[in-house]
């Protein structure tokens, strides 16, 4: 299958968890990804993995919350693969405390991660595939913008307001975003995923208070795999989603069952 030939693709937080399995997803079907992470090492090896297997990936050491190192993010991407068409932000970190104690550090470091490196790579991404448009004198580009969000970010958490504020607001820019550049034939939309076995969720997941209490509250009494929440990213980087835009998907087990 190959349904991202000739596309390329940025993918944030790709070092580990779910952002290098969608990474290496992409890859497997045609796409240039440029696996970009904070943790240089992770993302190199990610990179090599997919190369190994025949893909075509870049890694790329970036800060999302650094807005010039997301800008030469974005040009190490034009220099080596020629475009972006794809841009997946995936990148996202947990600062937990309850409301009474937390910090402004808590606070403002995932805040900065969370949602403005969703905006700087957002705007620094979409201004290229908008110039691209504007070149090719076409009148839409077809670039992709999928962003992750939580369902946290939906219904609110219990000790971590920091990130399901900031979650909700990766709902808001996606919905502004998917307003502003639709006539730019950019669609602009976002998973909310429940819980997945990762890195992050290694401390809910195996004390077994916190995991009876979280299955309790998933339809599908199951916690997901990054395997299981892919493809509703690939769904929404691929023009099987041309008409859908500013959108939320929850993939989350039927945590998010609205009445
Ligand atoms: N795991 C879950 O249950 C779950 C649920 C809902 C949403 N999410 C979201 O899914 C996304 C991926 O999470 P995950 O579970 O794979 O987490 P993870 O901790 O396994 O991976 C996160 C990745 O982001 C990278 N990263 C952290 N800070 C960064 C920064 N400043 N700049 C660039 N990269 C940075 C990390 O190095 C890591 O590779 C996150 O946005 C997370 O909030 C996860």
């Amino acid at each position: 299958m190959s349904r991202f030939q000739t596309r390329v693709a940025i993918v944030t937080g790709a070092g580990h968890g779910i952002g290098a399995a969608i990474a290496s997803a992409l890859a497997a079907e045609g796409a240039q990804v440029v696996v970009a992470d904070i943790d240089e090492a992770s993302a190199s090896r990610v990179a090599a993995g997919i190369r190994e297997r025949g893909g075509s990936a870049l890694s790329h050491s970036v800060n999302v919350a650094d807005r010039s190192q997301v800008e030469g993010t974005v040009e190490e991407c034009l220099r080596t693969f020629g475009t972006v068409d794809i841009l997946v932000n995936n990148a996202g970190i947990t600062r937990a405390a309850m409301i009474q104690k937390m910090t402004e550090e808590e606070w403002e470091q995932v805040l900065a991660v969370n949602l403005t490196g969703v905006f700087y790579f957002t705007q620094a991404a979409g201004r290229r595939m908008i110039e691209k448009a504007g070149r090719s004198g076409a009148a839409v580009t077809n670039g992709k913008i999928v962003n992750v969000s939580s369902v946290a970010g939906l219904r609110g958490t219990i000790g971590q307001i920091n990130y399901a504020a900031s979650k909700a607001g990766v709902v808001s820019v996606t919905m502004s975003a998917a307003r502003e550049w639709g006539r730019y034939g950019i669609n602009v939309n976002c998973v909310a995923f429940g819980l997945v076995e990762t890195d992050m969720t290694r401390t809910i997941r195996t004390d077994p208070k916190f995991r009876e209490q979280y299955l309790q509250q998933i339809a599908l009494r199951r916690i997901a795999t990054p395997e299981d929440v892919v493809p509703a990213v690939l769904f929404l980087a691929s023009s099987e989603s041309d008409y859908v835009t500013g959108q939320v998907l929850s993939v989350c087990g039927g945590v998010d069952i609205h009445t």
